[in-house]
């Protein structure tokens, strides 16, 4: 059988901090967005939301949460420090925040909703990566901050962030980074 698996097979993050924050092309978005959520969905629940980062709203959400939310509990924090913080999802032209949004159900488990969830993820990664972008999943601390799930429309009690999908534009290709040796984590019975 002949598969084209060479994307698959040599597929790799940018690191947000290496890539160019220009404004992704709304078409591109589309597409990328489009293929995100098509993804295996035990009972076809869609326990997720996305949630479309771009423009201004980087800004804003840079500086009236996570900005404002870390110096709350890091009130000696370095000018560095802060200077990082003031600008974490500017790093992206855009930032798709992928909520893990469970429903109650009678058989099908939380867990199963969640890896759902991690599939919308991935599925945005290797879209965005497949079209040249440069993209990297990230949570960071801020993944975790209970105002950041409020502002993108989380319910704290029950949702929390998957991740952030970062998508920017290639400056250089990256190197190939250390994998694991197949034979550590594949086992045939
Ligand atoms: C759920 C999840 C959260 C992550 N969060 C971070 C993070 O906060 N900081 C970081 O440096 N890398 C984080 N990573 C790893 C990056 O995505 C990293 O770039 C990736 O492991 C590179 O692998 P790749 O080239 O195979 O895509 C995370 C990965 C996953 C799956």
């Amino acid at each position: 059988m002949t598969i084209n698996n060479s994307f698959f097979s040599s597929r790799r993050s940018v690191t947000a901090k290496k890539m160019s924050a220009n404004s992704i092309d709304s078409n591109d978005l589309d597409k990328i967005l489009a293929a995100g959520i098509r993804v295996p969905d035990h009972g076809a629940l869609n326990p997720w939301k996305l949630v479309v980062i771009q423009g201004m709203k980087l800004k804003q959400l840079d500086e009236e949460v996570i900005l404002t939310e870390f110096k709350k509990d890091n009130p000696e924090a370095s000018k560095g420090d802060i200077e990082i913080e003031s600008s974490r999802l500017q790093r992206g032209g855009a930032v798709i925040a992928v909520l893990s949004q469970p429903v109650d159900h009678p058989k099908i488990p939380l867990w199963e909703m969640q890896l759902s969830s991690a599939a919308v993820c991935m599925n945005l990664l290797n879209c965005a990566q497949s079209m040249g972008y440069a993209a990297q999943w990230l949570t960071e601390w801020y993944a975790y901050n209970d105002m950041m799930l409020k502002s993108l429309g989380g319910n704290v009690s029950k949702d929390k962030i998957s991740g952030f999908i970062y998508i920017g534009t290639k400056i250089k290709e990256p190197n190939e980074r250390r994998r694991p040796d197949p034979k550590d984590v594949i086992t045939y019975l």
